[in-house]
């Protein structure tokens, strides 16, 4: 029972602080200063300065449209003389965050589907699988017992090359509108690419450049791909996939005007030089018609072409207390590193660290080893 009031008494009628060690020392007070020193920096430098540490931040949410433009003309032997809008080389019309440019194609034209007895050999093949085709005698032929054979798609797709240089060569003169609208949820903040001072009469004649018209949002396609490193007349024959960034990094602490797209370019579908199995983008597709008796035809096209995806990324801040504060606790914190790595030099690393030991421990020696045997040694 006395014992638990002198306790409590302790407790109430004392106060106890840990001692502090004093090293007078210049050596080990210039290490301190500058360790300190060091982690002020990176706390005011780093974190706060270049990090904006002080800030809160959120992602873009973004939507993107895509409009091409241009017109060409062509004259070959199978196609005869010809037109090509938008409505014949933008495929699909309209896609999310991208848009196709056939810029080169293989066309069969008037393909009929028949069913008719097998005949001959399986010597004829599917030419993109490689699977046997049966050939039919005539159109009118009745049906076989292996099911419908093709009339006339092997006699036009055998020889499968593409043409160099590309049909539509001139596609490196067509533009594109990029339209980008972007939304900072967390702020409320939106945007768009077409930024407020640009007038319609400029949006009629710029093209994008990066150090002209780095805002204008009108892209020839040549001057795309050539941006990214590589020649548009060599990508339109096999086609690919072309990357268009729009970045959009803003420090909303700053004004909104400030707040601007930066656009960069690269080649999204890798080309090795000495790998070249199946390169570039392509695929099949086909118009259908009925003739005059009512006969199903259909034209069918391999295109191949460059696809202009549109990756749209960055990164809002505005200052916000509580990153602040989370940041200047976790830097106060960082200085007691000073005081640890201090500590380890002069009781480890030192000449003179018994003398520096002795000063700061009081060393006890173990209850049964004998009582009040203590020293400051
Ligand atoms: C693109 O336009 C320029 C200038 O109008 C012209 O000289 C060039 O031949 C065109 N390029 C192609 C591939 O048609």
């Amino acid at each position: 029972m006395a014992g638990c009031c002198a306790g409590l008494a302790a407790f109430l009628f004392e106060y106890d602080t840990p001692r502090i060690v004093l090293i007078r020392s210049r050596k080990v007070g210039l290490m301190n200063r500058a360790v300190q020193l060091l982690i002020l920096a990176y706390v005011i430098g780093w974190v706060f300065v270049w990090e904006k540490g002080y800030q809160e931040t959120d992602s873009v949410v973004s939507s993107v449209t895509a409009k091409a433009k241009g017109v060409t003309v062509t004259n070959t032997s199978a196609l005869g003389f010809r037109i090509w809008d938008v409505a014949d080389y933008v495929i699909p019309a309209q896609e999310e965050n991208s848009l196709f440019v056939m810029t080169n194609m293989i066309i069969t034209m008037n393909q009929t589907q028949g069913l008719c007895p097998e005949v001959g050999s399986f010597s004829w093949k599917e030419p993109w699988t490689s699977r046997p085709l049966r050939p039919c005698l005539s159109a009118g032929c009745g049906p076989g017992p292996h099911g419908p054979c093709f009339h006339s798609f092997f006699f036009f797709q055998i020889p499968d090359k593409t043409n160099v240089p590309a049909l539509l060569k001139a596609a490196e003169n067509f533009t594109l509108l990029v339209k980008n609208n972007i939304w900072y949820p967390k702020f409320n903040f939106s945007k768009r690419n077409i930024l407020s001072n640009i007038t319609t009469t400029y949006l009629k004649s710029c093209i994008y450049d990066a150090i002209t018209d780095p805002f204008c949002p009108i892209f020839r396609l040549g001057n795309i791909v050539a941006n990214a490193g590589h020649s548009f007349q060599d990508m339109a024959v096999e086609g690919g996939i072309m990357g268009i960034q729009i970045k959009w990094n803003c420090n909303l602490d700053r004004a909104a005007s400030l707040c601007l797209p930066k656009y960069s370019f690269r080649r999204l579908d890798t080309r090795d030089v000495d790998h070249n199995v199946s390169p570039g983008y392509n695929f099949r597709f086909a118009k259908y018609y009925n003739d005059l008796t009512g006969t199903e035809h259909r034209t069918l096209i391999k295109a191949y072409g460059i696809r202009f995806d549109i990756i749209v990324f960055g990164k809002a801040g505005k200052f916000d207390i509580i990153p602040t504060m989370i940041n200047i606790g976790s830097g106060l914190a960082l200085l007691g590193v000073a005081t640890v790595l201090c500590d380890v030099i002069v009781l480890y690393c030192m000449k003179k660290k018994y003398y520096y030991r002795e000063k700061k421990y009081k060393y006890v020696a173990d209850y049964d080893q004998g009582l009040g045997s203590e020293s400051d040694q």
